[in-house]
C-alpha cells in the first residue's frame, strides 16, 4: 500500500537527520533514577505521549516495544527491566533500526546496567510481529498505530493481542481528533506518515481496542498534540488534536461491555458506614472510589442523595474496582 510505503521514506529519512517538527508533545525530559539518557535519544522523541509505566512492566515476561526510533522509551523500558532481553524491539525501516542500535550503544558508555543483550532488536512488521503467540507480558507503541487506516489498525491491534500472554497489556499512545479528518488530509500520505492526519475520534479509537479483544481499557493521559489551522490545513474550522495514553489488558470483554476507566470516581456521604450497590461495588463513607464508566454511569442513574458520582479526569493512574 502507497501510504505505508511513503511511511517507510519518512521514517527512513527521519533516522539520518533527527526531525523535531516530527510528532513528540513538548514536556520536560524524562528524568528516572540510574538512568542516563543520550541528547540524540532526546532530539529523535518521535512519540506524543508516554507509553513507559513503572508499574506495568513484567519482571517474568518480555515487553515488545513496536517502532522504535531512537530508542528513547526503548531504553527506559530496559532500565525498568534490566535483564537479558528484557525488552525486544520491532521496527520495519533498517535505517531506523540501525539508529536505534547505535543509540543504544551510545547509552551503554553512561549505563552500566546496559548490556548488549538487555535490548533485543528486530526487523518486522507491526502487521505481523516476528513474535510467538501468548509470550509477552506488555507491548507498546507510540504515534504508530494512528498512521495506520483502520484495515491495517485492526491488524495490528490483533497481532499485540495474540502475542500477549493472558492478562498481558498493551500500552498506547497515539493522537486523536474530535471529529474525523476531512479525506484531503486523510488520503496525504505525508501528513499521514507524520501522525497528522490519520487520527481516529476517542470513541472509535477505544471501541477497535475492544473490537480486539481487550475488556479493560485505562485512559492515563490526555494532552493538546496539535492544532491543524484553518489556513493551513484547508478546514472550515480549526482541529486540535490531543494525544491520548491508553493501556488496555487482555482479559476477556464482559457480556456487559468492556470495562473502561477514565478517572470517574464514585462518593458514597450517607449516613451508613459503606454502601454496597449488589454488583461487587463497595463504597466506604467519604472514599472516592475509581469505577469504570459503565458502572459509573449505572450508578449516576440510580439518583441517591448521598452518592456523588464525578467527571472523567482522562487521567486515571490505577485502583478502584469494576
Ligand atoms: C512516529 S515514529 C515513533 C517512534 C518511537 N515510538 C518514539 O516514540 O519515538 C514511528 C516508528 O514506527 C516505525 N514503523 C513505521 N511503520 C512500521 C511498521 N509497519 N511496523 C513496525 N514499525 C514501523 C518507524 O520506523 C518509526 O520508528
Amino acid at each position: 500500500m502507497q501510504y505505508l510505503e511513503a511511511t517507510r521514506a519518512l521514517y527512513a529519512a527521519a533516522a539520518q537527520t533527527p526531525d523535531d517538527q516530527l510528532c513528540c508533545v513538548s514536556t520536560p525530559p524524562w528524568r528516572m533514577p540510574d538512568l542516563d539518557i543520550p541528547d540524540v535519544m532526546h532530539e529523535m522523541n518521535y512519540g506524543c505521549g508516554t507509553t513507559v509505566h513503572p508499574r506495568d512492566v513484567p519482571t517474568d515476561a518480555p515487553v515488545l516495544y513496536i517502532g522504535v526510533g531512537g530508542g528513547l522509551e526503548l531504553l527506559q523500558f530496559a532500565s525498568l527491566a534490566r535483564r537479558p532481553t528484557g525488552v525486544i524491539g520491532v521496527d520495519n525501516v533498517p535505517e531506523m533500526l540501525d539508529v536505534c542500535r547505535r543509540n543504544l550503544n551510545l547509552a551503554e558508555q553512561t549505563n552500566p546496567w546496559l548490556t548488549s543483550d538487555t535490548v533485543d532488536l528486530r526487523e518486522g512488521d507491526a502487521l505481523k510481529l516476528p513474535i510467538d503467540d501468548d509470550v509477552v507480558g506488555l507491548v507498546a507503541q507510540n504515534c504508530l498505530f494512528n498512521i495506520f487506516r483502520e484495515e491495517e489498525l485492526d491488524r495490528a491491534l490483533a497481532e499485540a493481542h495474540r502475542v500477549l500472554r493472558p492478562e498481558g497489556a498493551l500500552s498506547l499512545s497515539d493522537p486523536i481528533t474530535p471529529r474525523p479528518i476531512p479525506d484531503h488530509l486523510r488520503d496525504d500520505d505525508r501528513l499521514r506518515a507524520m501522525c497528522l492526519s490519520g487520527a481516529l475520534t476517542l470513541e472509535d479509537y477505544l471501541a477497535r481496542i475492544v473490537a480486539a479483544g481487550f475488556g479493560t481499557i485505562e485512559v492515563r493521559g490526555r494532552r493538546p498534540y496539535r492544532l491543524l489551522d484553518q489556513r493551513r490545513f484547508g478546514l472550515q474550522d480549526h482541529l486540535l488534536l490531543e494525544s491520548i495514553e491508553v493501556v488496555a489488558y487482555k482479559t476477556p470483554v464482559p457480556s456487559d461491555g468492556p470495562c473502561i476507566f477514565t478517572g470517574r470516581t464514585a462518593i458514597w456521604f450517607g449516613e451508613a458506614h459503606s454502601f454496597d450497590d449488589g454488583k461487587g461495588h463497595v463504597l466506604r463513607r467519604d472514599v472516592p472510589v475509581g469505577v469504570c464508566d459503565k458502572t459509573a454511569d449505572q450508578l449516576a442513574c440510580l439518583s441517591l442523595a448521598q452518592l456523588m458520582v464525578t467527571d472523567s479526569t482522562w487521567h486515571y493512574d490505577g485502583g478502584g474496582c469494576c
